[in-house]
């Protein structure tokens, strides 16, 4: 049997909510939220590690969702972008975003908005330089950062409200 035929049984928690799928040996985690659960808000862009598009959690962890294998979710708990709520730091970066018109096309506004709230839940108070730090490995073809390291900037002034586990 060659070795694209193997496919192995996951079971992780994603977004809340229970999942148990046979997944392919070389599928990434991020082909995996898109097409089997159809959580595509988790976007696709160099496929390479550079760009941060396809960026979610891993228990709590940032990670390139085109570098990690489906595979090695099994037991853990993932976080997309649809599973932000509606309350807490995300919401609020989501309504600085759009007041400080951080984004145009809003490719990498998902991975944005992830990796910002994660630098938000280590440190609420961060300079522009630790927020355009934390945001170097997610890449803008539109906005120049400028919008989004206010937005992010704009968020952490505001105050702190209970955070979902988006
Ligand atoms: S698509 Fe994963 S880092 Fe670009
Ligand atoms: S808003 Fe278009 S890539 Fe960032």
């Amino acid at each position: 049997m060659s070795s694209a035929a193997f496919s192995a049984r996951i079971s992780a928690t994603v977004n809340g909510d229970a999942v148990q799928a046979d997944v392919a040996a070389r599928l990434s985690l991020a082909d995996f939220l898109r097409t089997a659960l159809g959580l595509t808000g988790t976007h696709l862009g160099c496929e390479h590690g550079v760009c941060g598009a396809c960026t979610v959690l891993v228990d709590g962890q940032l990670v390139r969702g085109c570098l990690m294998l489906a595979v090695q979710i099994d037991g853990c708990r993932v976080e997309t972008i649809e599973g932000a709520h509606d309350s807490g730091r995300l919401a609020q970066l989501q309504a600085c975003f759009h007041e400080r018109n951080a984004l145009q096309c809003g490719f990498c506004t998902p991975g944005m908005l992830l990796t910002a709230a994660a630098l938000l839940e280590q440190q609420p108070a961060p300079t522009r330089e630790q927020i355009r730090d934390a945001l170097s490995g997610n890449l803008c073809r539109c906005t120049g950062y400028h919008a989004i390291v206010d937005a992010v900037e704009e968020a952490a002034r505001r105050p702190r409200v209970p955070s979902g586990p988006g």
